[in-house]
């Protein structure tokens, strides 16, 4: 069965995230054989409700949509009703008003996108909703590790840096835990939660999280714009403790590790510059691969009236969709 909505990662099931991961492949391999366009999305329109900047989320969303031949509008926020105190639920309104088939939306507040969804027909995506989850984010870091791992059960990805305001280290977490990855966490303790699942390792110190032996060193952005009150001294010193230095990259590529980082990177603070020209760093194919997981999940999901609530899911359910033969 097909659902109306992508609002988190906790709730998916095994054989929905399997079925995801299996359409995003087909998808990438018909688009890398020059396919430019698929007409399954024919006839629908896609709205982009972006409150939080964004651009490599944002433009990944238009051309996944576009490649699927759906009409994108994006709402340009900045010069709406909203900045004229309009609230999100009259915004909502006027939306539902134009018929608008998927809404993509990212906003601070946690919550939001799962409480927009139950007041629409439209397929609500969540691309973001405050520190709470970003499961597009999470389906395109599987994919990607997917494709160097096939069977990625066993293999251990450790998280660093900003635990605490970043939704991609929840959703992501949550994603490779369910496919049997071994997830840890380091980062300094003001910013590494001591709650949480007690199946992630964490650590505070580099060296001792290194002895873990990853296979992947997943980077967090530092997220200033999160941060309230100071969680560390500043971010040379950051850079030295937690940071992928030119001394530790040199040690990285010698155990031949991934490298992977959910952009936008802030460059000499949570890795080095030589970082972008390493051999097994993942980060341009997460962008790459973000486009085709996109593509899958707007193609599974339908928009109507009919289809149950996440939240009200408890049958295991049946995945259908656009059938793809590579
Ligand atoms: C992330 C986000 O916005 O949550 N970026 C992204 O989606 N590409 C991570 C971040 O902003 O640090």
């Amino acid at each position: 069965m097909a659902r109306k909505d992508l609002i988190d990662i906790a709730s998916l099931h095994p054989e929905e995230i399997e079925f995801l991961l299996d359409q995003s492949k087909s998808f990438k391999k018909l688009f890398t054989h020059s396919v430019k366009r698929i007409p399954a999305l024919e006839g629908k329109s896609v709205l982009m409700l972006f409150y939080e900047a964004s651009t490599r989320t944002h433009s990944s969303f238009e051309v996944a949509a576009k490649r699927l031949s759906a009409e994108v509008t994006n709402f340009d926020v900045a010069h709406s009703s909203i900045s004229k105190g309009e609230s999100v639920r009259e915004t909502i309104e006027t939306l539902q008003a134009m018929r608008t088939d998927y809404i993509v939306i990212r906003h601070s507040h946690p919550g939001l996108p799962g409480m927009i969804a139950r007041q629409t027909t439209a397929s609500v995506i969540n691309a973001g909703d405050g520190a709470h989850e970003h499961p597009t984010q999470a389906l395109l870091d599987a994919f990607t590790i997917k494709e160097k791992f096939p069977d990625p059960r066993g293999k251990k990805v450790l998280i660093i840096g900003d635990i605490l305001h970043s939704r991609v280290a929840r959703s992501t977490s949550t994603l490779l835990q369910k496919l049997g990855i071994e997830v840890a966490y380091l980062g300094p303790g003001s910013l590494v939660p001591k709650y949480g699942p007690a199946t992630i390792r964490r650590f505070t110190d580099y060296e001792a999280a290194m002895a873990w032996a990853p296979d992947v060193v997943y980077l967090l952005r530092v997220q200033m714009e999160r941060q309230d009150v100071q969680f560390f001294p500043s971010l040379r010193e950051y850079h030295r403790v937690y940071g992928i230095t030119t001394a530790r990259l040199a040690e990285i590529s010698d155990l031949g590790l991934y490298v992977m980082h959910p952009g936008p990177v802030n460059r000499g603070v949570e890795l080095c510059d030589a970082v972008m020209d390493y051999e097994r760093s993942l980060i341009t194919n997460q962008v790459e691969n973000g486009i085709s997981v996109r593509m899958a999940v707007l193609d599974w999901l339908k928009p109507g009236g009919d289809f149950p609530r996440q939240e009200s899911y408890v049958a295991r359910p049946k995945v259908s969709s656009t059938v793809l033969t590579p």
